[in-house]
């Protein structure tokens, strides 16, 4: 079956309610944190993706036996640090990055050589970030000069640490709480702002966790060994898959859109306190919280009159895998548009940045890029006309996913190649554009 889509007419103006699949981060997370309890945990709505099928095949090779039911996925742990071992395993992380940095963590006591080794993008992503706290722990790690394969081999008496994660990177922050899990003492962490899913994870499970919050910072401190009990935990629909059908109805025309039950943790809704900013049009009904995590029903409209945005840079990490998207309204807003100190968007599936401006040349903005910033010269009576094709991305979901946005809002006739990519994150992204009424070949 080809791997291309084609596309060469706008949507038309739609008015839906609609549900979005599983968040990816919490779906990563839960199947870890399960295979550290002690029984049997069961997860609703968990994303069937193949970063998540990476994880259980994962988990699985370690000895965790993994039920995947119609409805529900259950996870039998055998407690804290009782992997099976055997002498060098290889696991296979596939494309995702959450997996790869995550799951270390929990090996810093691993008796045995462990090798993680990923899919061409992911093994040009960088290492370093989780080496340098993992060997503090006393685990031994070796990789081709911070990129996977990477081969870590833990230690008897894993010893707490004091770590300063700079970055903002929450895969990092995430893979040094998971190892401080399975260490005695108190290991504590200076972060960089970046999601706090992990946090909210440990305080769910009564875990001994204490976060300070300051403005640029979070202190958090935790103890070690304590029993993670089995539990049960649903899981909200993925504000970043979200995303993809929120600029597509702020570009249509005429158009609104109800996405129910969305996640809308405070460290992951920068694209909305930034589209806010640039005057979209969005409500959000029915708040609560479930299993620690705020969600709500979003409702977005098409939106006129776009207001350019110098974006301030304290958005970025919670907004850090939607940038290419908030380009797009930039692209149709009324002025020049700035986003700095995106120097990380550059170390994702793809070169991400990059990609942006590509997107945005390719439709005809003009752009400005160096190494960490762009800036955006919108045009809101831009209509694309030419033919456009999209490959090469590295196999990037977002990049092709951002693509099929631009092509049904802005004109012109594409080609887009690799749409197996978005199996890595949201497989029924092309059957819920079409149900809204996209024409895609
Ligand atoms: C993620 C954190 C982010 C994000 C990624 C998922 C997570 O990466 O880009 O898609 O689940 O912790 P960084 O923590 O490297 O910024």
């Amino acid at each position: 079956m080809s791997d291309i889509i084609k596309i060469s007419n706008y949507i038309k103006p739609f008015r839906k309610t609609i549900r979005i699949e599983g968040d990816k981060s919490l779906s990563i997370r839960w199947a870890l944190m399960a295979s550290q309890a002690k029984g049997k945990s069961t997860c609703y709505n968990l994303l069937k993706s193949e970063d998540i099928i990476s994880t259980l095949n994962c988990l699985k090779k370690l000895g965790i036996k993994v039920k995947i039911k119609k409805d529900k996925c259950e996870i039998y742990g055998n407690g804290l640090n009782s992997f099976n071992l055997k002498e060098k395993i290889t696991l296979d992380a596939g494309n995702s990055g959450t997996l790869a940095r995550l799951l270390p963590g929990l090996l810093v006591h691993s008796k045995k050589k462990i090798i993680i080794k990923g899919d061409k993008s992911l093994s040009k992503r960088d290492f370093y970030r989780i080496v340098k706290p993992l060997e503090k722990f006393g685990a031994s790690l070796k990789t081709k000069k911070g990129k996977l394969p990477m081969t870590i081999e833990g230690t008897k008496f894993p010893k707490p640490i004091t770590y300063f994660e700079k970055k903002g990177s929450a895969q990092c922050k995430s893979c040094i709480m998971f190892a401080a899990l399975n260490t005695k003492g108190t290991t504590t962490i200076k972060a960089k702002k970046s999601r706090d899913h992990s946090e909210l994870l440990f305080k769910y499970l009564n875990l001994p966790i204490k976060v300070i919050k300051t403005k640029k910072h979070d202190i958090i401190k935790l103890n070690g060994k304590k029993k993670v009990r089995p539990f049960n935990y649903r899981i909200p629909s993925d504000i970043s898959s979200s995303a993809f059908f929120i600029v597509l109805t702020v570009l249509s025309n005429k158009s609104s859109l109800v996405i129910k039950s969305v996640n809308i943790n405070p460290t992951r809704i920068g694209i909305l306190k930034i589209l806010k900013k640039m005057n979209v049009k969005f409500i959000i009904k029915n708040t609560k919280v479930l299993n620690g995590e705020k969600i709500g029903d979003l409702h977005i409209f098409s939106s006129q009159s776009l207001r350019p945005i110098n974006c301030p840079t304290n958005f970025n990490t919670s907004a850090i895998d939607e940038f290419l998207l908030i380009f797009l309204i930039a692209a149709r807003a009324n002025g020049i548009s700035t986003f700095k100190n995106l120097s990380e968007l550059n170390q994702k599936e793809s070169p991400r940045l990059k990609w942006g401006s590509k997107l945005l040349n390719k439709i005809g903005i003009k752009n400005i890029i160096t190494s960490d910033s762009i800036k955006i010269f919108g045009n809101p009576n831009l209509i694309v006309k030419k033919k456009i094709v999209i490959k090469d991305f590295d196999k990037d979901h977002r990049v092709f996913m951002t693509s099929v946005i631009a092509a049904l809002t802005f004109g012109g006739n594409w080609k887009i190649y690799d749409k197996n990519s978005i199996k890595t994150s949201f497989p029924s992204f092309l059957r819920k554009i079409k149900d809204l009424g996209a024409k895609i070949n």
